[in-house]
C-alpha cells in the first residue's frame, strides 16, 4: 500500500503514534466491557455546519469505532455521544445548547454512565467555554478544532479518572495526518487541502475558530488521493475555506490550479469538485486549468455574499459588484453550461435598500443554480458586530422573503433548461422516500432522481431530464 507520508512532520508522526496507543487501550477496555455484559458499547456522533466539519467527524468516527465503539444512529441508546459544533450563526449555537438540554435528561433517566463529547468550531469561544462549565456540567469531554486527533487520549483520561476533561488549544501545533477515519460514502470522500483562514471578513468568525491559513504538500495531498482511489473512490471534494489561495505560504509555493492538474491524472478518479473559493482570488489560471481538466466539474461556488460594492468592502471582501460580475462573465466565457452556485448574505450592518437591490440584480445577471441564502448574525468577537446600523430583524426578514421570490423563479429556469437533455449522473444513494428511486449528481452539480436499483450507487449513468422540480431534476436512464 502507498503511503508517502515523507512532508508529514516528524512531530505530527510521532503524535499519531501516541494516539495510537490510547486507541488501543480504550479498546482493550471497551473488550473487556464487551465480553462481560455480551454487548458492544455504542457512539451517536453528529457533524453540525459546514463539509469540514462533516469531514472531520469521519475522523471521529473512525477514531471511536477503532476504540472498540459500535456506530448507532439512535442517540438514545448511545453510550458515547459526540457533537461536532458548528458557531457561524447563532442559530447553530442555540440548536447545540438545546440538545445538551435534552442530554441531561437522557443522563439522568436512562444512562447515567453515558460520556458526552463536544468539539469544533463553538468551543473554541472562551464565552461558549464559561456557559459550558457554569450551565452543561453533565458535557464530559470538551476539545476543539486544533486538537481533534486528541480524542482518543481525551477519552482515556475520561474513563480513568471520571473526571470532566477540557482540552482547548488557541492554535495549532502538530499537523496530526492519516488518523483511522469512516467514509460516509463508498465511492466518494473529502481531502483537506488546507485548514484556517487568513481573510477575515467582517462578519465571520472562522479565522477566530479555527486560526490562520495552512496548506498541506501537494505530495501529502497527492498521496491521500491515490489512496481513496485504490479504495474504490471515484469522487474527490477538496476542502479549503479559500482553496484559491492554497500553497501560497508553503516551503515550496504551489498553486491550486497546478494541484488540481495533478489531481486530475490520478488513475481511478472521475470526478474532482472543490471548495471555497473566494473571488478575490480566482485567478485566470485556475479558470484555465478548470477548463482543462477534464475531470473537474463544471460547477463553481463562488460566494458573492453581497451585491453593493459599499456592503462588500465593509464586509472586507476586497472585490467590487463590478469585478465579481467580470469574474462571472470570464469563468463563463471559458466554461460554457457551467453552474454557479453563491452564499448571500441579507441584513448586514448598514445595508439599505439600494445595497439590497444591487445584491437582487447580481442575482439576475449571475444566474444561480443555487444559493445558499442567510440573514446576517452578529458574531461576539468580529467588526461586524460592532458596526453601526445593526438592521432590524422585521426588516432583514422582509428582505431575506423578497430575495427568495427573485431568487427561485431564476433556479427554476436554470434547470428547465436541462429538460431534454442527456446528464452523466454519478449515484450516491437510494432515494429515502422511494426504495425504486436512486439520486445522485450530475457533473454541474444538479441534483437527478431516477427509477433505479443498489447497483447503479458508485456508477455514472446516463441520464435523460423529464421533470424539473426546481431545486432537483427527474430523469430517467436512456
Ligand atoms: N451571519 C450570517 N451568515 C454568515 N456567514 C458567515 N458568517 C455569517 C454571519 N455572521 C455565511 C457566509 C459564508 C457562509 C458559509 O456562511 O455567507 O459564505
Ligand atoms: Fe464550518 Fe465555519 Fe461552521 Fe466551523 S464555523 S463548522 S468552519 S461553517
Amino acid at each position: 500500500m502507498e503511503n508517502d507520508e515523507r512532508n508529514t512532520t516528524a512531530a505530527g508522526q510521532a503524535e499519531r503514534l501516541r494516539q495510537l496507543e490510547y486507541i488501543r487501550s480504550v479498546r482493550k477496555i471497551n473488550d473487556a466491557y464487551a465480553a462481560e455484559t455480551g454487548k458492544k458499547r455504542k457512539f451517536y456522533s453528529l457533524a453540525m455546519g459546514c463539509q469540514m466539519n462533516g469531514h472531520d467527524s469521519e475522523k471521529l468516527e473512525g477514531m471511536l469505532t477503532e476504540m472498540g465503539y459500535e456506530q448507532t444512529q439512535t442517540e438514545t441508546e448511545a453510550d458515547f455521544i459526540i457533537y461536532n459544533t458548528c458557531c457561524i450563526r447563532e442559530n447553530a449555537e442555540l440548536k447545540v445548547y438545546g440538545k445538551l438540554g435534552a442530554l441531561k435528561h437522557y443522563k439522568e433517566t436512562q444512562n447515567p454512565n453515558a460520556v458526552i463529547a463536544l468539539c469544533g468550531c463553538m468551543t473554541q469561544q472562551p464565552t461558549v467555554l464559561e456557559t459550558l462549565r457554569k450551565k452543561y456540567p453533565h458535557v464530559d469531554i470538551v476539545f476543539g478544532t486544533f486538537n481533534l486527533y486528541k480524542l482518543p487520549e481525551l477519552t482515556l483520561t475520561r474513563m480513568e479518572s471520571g473526571e470532566t476533561v477540557y482540552d482547548i488549544w488557541q492554535e495549532q501545533k502538530e499537523i496530526v495526518e492519516d488518523v483511522p477515519s469512516l467514509r460516509g460514502h463508498a465511492y466518494k470522500a473529502s481531502v483537506n487541502i488546507m485548514y484556517g483562514c487568513d481573510n477575515f471578513c467582517s462578519y465571520c468568525i472562522v479565522p477566530y475558530v479555527r486560526g490562520r491559513e495552512r496548506s498541506r504538500t501537494p505530495e501529502d495531498i497527492l498521496a491521500e488521493v491515490r489512496k481513496l482511489a485504490a479504495d474504490g473512490v471515484k469522487e474527490i471534494m477538496l476542502l479549503g475555506q479559500n482553496v484559491n489561495s492554497y500553497g501560497k505560504k508553503l516551503e515550496k509555493p504551489a498553486t491550486f490550479a497546478g494541484l488540481l492538474r495533478q489531481i486530475n491524472e490520478v488513475e481511478g478518479i472521475e470526478r474532482v469538485r472543490f471548495m471555497t473559493s473566494h473571488p478575490k482570488d480566482l485567478s485566470d489560471e485556475l479558470i484555465q486549468a478548470m477548463a482543462e481538466c477534464d475531470k473537474v466539474c463544471k460547477y463553481l461556488h463562488l460566494p458573492v455574499q453581497s451585491g453593493s460594492s459599499e456592503i462588500l468592502r465593509r464586509m472586507n471582501r476586497r472585490y467590487t459588484r463590478e469585478s465579481y460580475l467580470e469574474l462571472v462573465r470570464k469563468v463563463r466565457a471559458a466554461m460554457p453550461g457551467i453552474t454557479l452556485s453563491t452564499d448571500i448574505i441579507v441584513g448586514f450592518p448598514g445595508e439599505t435598500e439600494e445595497d439590497f437591490q444591487e445584491t437582487l440584480d447580481v442575482i439576475r445577471q449571475a444566474r444561480y443554480s443555487t444559493a445558499f441564502t442567510f440573514l446576517y448574525s452578529p458574531r461576539t468577537g468580529t467588526p461586524a458586530a460592532e458596526m453601526e446600523n445593526q438592521i432590524p430583524e422585521d426588516i432583514a426578514k422582509e428582505r431575506f422573503n423578497r430575495m427568495l421570490d427573485v431568487l427561485n423563479p431564476i433556479v427554476h429556469e436554470v434547470h428547465e433548461e436541462q429538460v431534454g437533455n442527456i446528464l452523466e449522473v454519478f449515484v450516491e444513494k437510494i432515494s429515502r422516500q422511494d426504495s425504486g428511486i436512486v439520486s445522485g449528481r450530475a457533473d454541474n452539480n444538479m441534483l437527478v432522481h431516477f427509477p433505479g436499483a443498489s447497483e447503479c450507487i458508485g456508477q455514472t449513468i446516463p441520464v435523460r431530464i423529464v421533470e424539473n422540480k426546481t431545486f432537483y431534476l427527474i430523469g430517467e436512464r436512456v
